[in-house]
């Protein structure tokens, strides 16, 4: 169970070396005041084609001085639509490289955290499926919009539209409602708060602020013990946590794009299993 202390010993330190506060334990658990932060992103989008059909759109993002990163990603399906990941500003350079793309089908949050974009990509694209965590459909339907569908882990089996190309894995053991997304074509799997990879320079390409902070920046990284840790701390069902760890790592990848930080290009699944090593 989670306690005061464990919050204590994992963000205190942090606290102490960064440059104003990270974030309170309200910020985490209820994420009223996270909704802010997104005051603090940044609109200097790097827009690549990661891997065949698989586009990123990464910009800066700092969580209260930590720069963490923001990634958006768009996948192009087999019938000419598009997949989106939606974590960052729908800016004039995301919108003109999406209709370039093509229709946008498909909007998806990767967790229960991942919502400040949501609502103006569904205004833009009216007729595309709006695909959350059942939690965050809570919180939208209280502003007065919601999601189309949700993942809420009653049915993993659940369809959506895009198995056949992409399978989905809800966290319903984690407190943070992590989905991760697997591209099967391209051997990519997708997270949003599931694995951090810090730092995060192609998300700061165009900044000219630093992406990087001595020794936070390498406690975010993969297989840390400051990952592992916060991974620990954010469980909520053991069994449920080791039975999607080990469904994503039954996945054939080989890279995984996260939100926050820089893409793993080769070994993720390595790396997945080395991080996640509690439930395997
Ligand atoms: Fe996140």
């Amino acid at each position: 169970m989670l306690r005061c202390y464990h919050i204590l010993l994992i963000f205190l330190p942090l606290t102490l070396l960064c440059p104003r506060p990270i974030f309170s334990l309200p910020d985490l658990f209820t994420g009223r005041r996270i909704d802010s932060m997104a005051a603090s992103i940044q609109s200097d989008v790097v827009i690549r084609e990661a891997v065949k059909d698989v586009w990123t759109f990464s910009c800066p993002f700092d969580l209260k001085g930590v720069p963490i990163g923001a990634r958006s990603t768009a996948i192009k399906l087999t019938d000419g639509s598009l997949w989106v990941l939606a974590s960052t500003p729908l800016t004039q350079d995301t919108k003109s490289k999406l209709a370039e793309l093509g229709d946008v089908r498909y909007i998806v949050s990767p967790a229960r955290y991942h919502h400040f974009y949501l609502k103006e990509f569904k205004d833009e694209y009216p007729n595309a499926k709006l695909i959350g965590v059942k939690d965050l459909n809570d919180v939208k339907r209280l502003e007065g919009w919601q999601l189309d569908e949700v993942f809420d882990g009653s049915n993993p089996d659940e369809q959506y539209g895009f198995e056949s190309e992409i399978g989905h894995c809800y966290f319903s053991g984690s407190k943070m409602h992590d989905v991760a997304f697997y591209h099967k074509a391209s051997k990519t799997v997708f997270g949003g708060d599931l694995l951090f990879n810090l730092p995060c320079n192609e998300q700061y390409l165009k900044s000219d602020i630093s992406p990087h902070i001595p020794i936070i920046t390498s406690m975010l990284q993969p297989e840390t013990l400051f990952c592992r840790l916060f991974i620990w701390l954010t469980e909520g069902d053991y069994r449920a946590m080791a039975r999607d760890a080990r469904r994503v790592a039954d996945w054939d990848f080989d890279r995984f794009i996260p939100c926050h930080g820089d893409v793993i290009e080769s070994g993720a699944k390595q790396l997945w299993k080395s991080t996640y090593r509690r439930y395997f």
